[in-house]
């Protein structure tokens, strides 16, 4: 099996957490574009959907799925996303297509977060995929030097604005031993938008595809 036939499995059996008159959260990037066209062949039954990215908001729509402000729907039922790694107790690293405000907002607004990954995302400990941090424009040098001082090697991904005007540093080189620590560490710093460590909020389910097909943890 092809890394996208997992998944494009994952993204599917993520369907089956859907009830009807739903309003869903979908995440952004490849996975979440799978879950998109299953959730298309179901639009009928839900409610709408509540984007994390300019670039879902536009597939949903192509779709012909309602797409709702947050602002407008209260708590979320559910949540369906990727992630760029997970370990076994949920915990995740996203960011990775650079939504990653969006994501932890709409995450957090949501009963239940089914994380929908191929099985290569599942890690002992996160880290090795570069962690990308939305900063404030004018503060990415001192944001970076702060990142320096935990150990890290701060990377400006060139050419990219978030869909909230701001830059992303991929922070290299960390080993995220204690998730829920790093997570607050970096949040706090003055500039800080959003740290792409999904700890406090982590995933309730992952859904992983792989060749022996589904995993549920
Ligand atoms: C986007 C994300 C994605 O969920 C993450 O990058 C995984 O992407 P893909 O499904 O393409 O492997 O966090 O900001």
């Amino acid at each position: 099996m092809d890394i996208n036939d997992k998944k494009k499995l994952a993204a599917e059996a993520a369907i089956d957490y859907i009830q009807i008159g739903d309003v869903v959260g979908v995440g952004t990037g490849s996975t979440a574009n799978y879950f998109i066209d299953a959730l298309a062949d179901i639009k009928g039954k839900i409610d709408g959907a509540v984007a994390s990215s300019e670039a879902s908001a536009r597939l949903l729509q192509s779709h012909g799925i309602r797409v709702l402000d947050l602002n407008a729907t209260g708590q979320l039922p559910v949540y369906i996303d990727g992630a760029d790694e997970a370990t076994q107790q949920r915990s995740l690293i996203k960011g990775g297509g650079g939504a990653l405000t969006r994501e932890k907002i709409v995450a957090n607004a949501s009963r239940k977060f089914v994380c929908i990954a191929d099985d290569s995302k599942l890690v002992a400990s996160l880290g090795k995929f570069p962690l990308p941090v939305e900063v404030i424009p004018m503060a990415r040098s001192s944001v970076a030097r702060e990142l320096v001082q935990l150990g890290g090697v701060p990377e400006l991904r060139e050419g990219f604005t978030t869909d909230n005007g701001n830059i992303i540093l991929d922070v290299h080189n960390l080993e995220i031993l204690q998730p829920a620590k790093m997570e607050s560490d970096i949040s706090v710093m003055a500039g800080v938008v959003t740290v792409g460590i999904f700890a406090h909020r982590p995933a309730d389910v992952l859904l992983l595809g792989g060749d022996s097909g589904l995993t549920t943890i």
